[in-house]
């Protein structure tokens, strides 16, 4: 499924963010920039050791809840990893929306100052961090609605790369709900 906005394609696909050619994947990590299972998992793996070396290297700090850095992508088939911090879903009542929405911003613009044309996002905070599904798809498709309708830069594909057919028909249902197809 996707949608054209401005003039940039937003894509839904069902897959594994490690397998994608693009120019940035972005990983879900943790603000501690640890590494864990998820995604985050797969994607050190598969990356190799380079990603966690730079990583540990260029952010001792880790990075804040709702925020992002980017590093190298090692082995992986895209150029850059942006790690993502998305928020742990408590009842909806602290921040979560924001914090959530506020990581993948943060993600587009890393993305947009690398001069990247394709970037492809995991649904970040769903796993581990317990993010009902239905409601993080909506706080993420707008987001990117949000961010290619306002300030594109080089983007010119954001790819969601959901884990499942049950993701993947909870983020249609949503873009679909967001931007219906007669008016996309
Ligand atoms: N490709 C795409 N999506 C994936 C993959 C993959 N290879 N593996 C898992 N997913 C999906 C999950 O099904 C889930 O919907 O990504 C979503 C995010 O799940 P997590 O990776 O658990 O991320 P998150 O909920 O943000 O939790 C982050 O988990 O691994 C730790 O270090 C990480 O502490 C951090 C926390």
């Amino acid at each position: 499924m996707q949608r054209t906005i401005h003039g940039a394609v937003l894509r839904l696909v069902e897959g594994d963010i490690t397998q994608q050619e693009v120019d940035a994947i972005v990983n879900a990590a943790n603000s501690r920039l640890a590494g864990g299972g998820g995604v985050d998992g797969a994607v050190h793996r598969r990356g190799g050791p380079a990603i966690m070396e730079e990583t540990r290297r260029k952010y001792p700090q880790g990075c804040p809840t709702g925020s992002a850095v980017i590093t190298g992508a090692g082995a992986l088939r895209a150029r850059w990893v942006i790690h993502a911090v998305g928020p742990v879903y408590r009842d909806g009542q602290h921040g979560e929306p924001e914090l959530l929405a506020s990581a993948y911003r943060r993600s587009l613009e890393l993305a947009r100052d690398h001069q990247c044309r394709s970037v492809a996002f995991p649904s970040l905070s769903t796993g581990a961090y317990r993010y009902p599904l239905p409601e993080a798809a909506r706080v993420a498709l707008r987001t990117v609605i949000d961010f290619l309708g306002q300030r594109r830069g080089s983007l010119e594909e954001v790819r969601f790369v959901l884990f499942g057919r049950e993701a993947y028909e909870q983020f249609a249902r949503a873009l679909e709900e967001l931007l219906p197809e007669t008016q996309a």
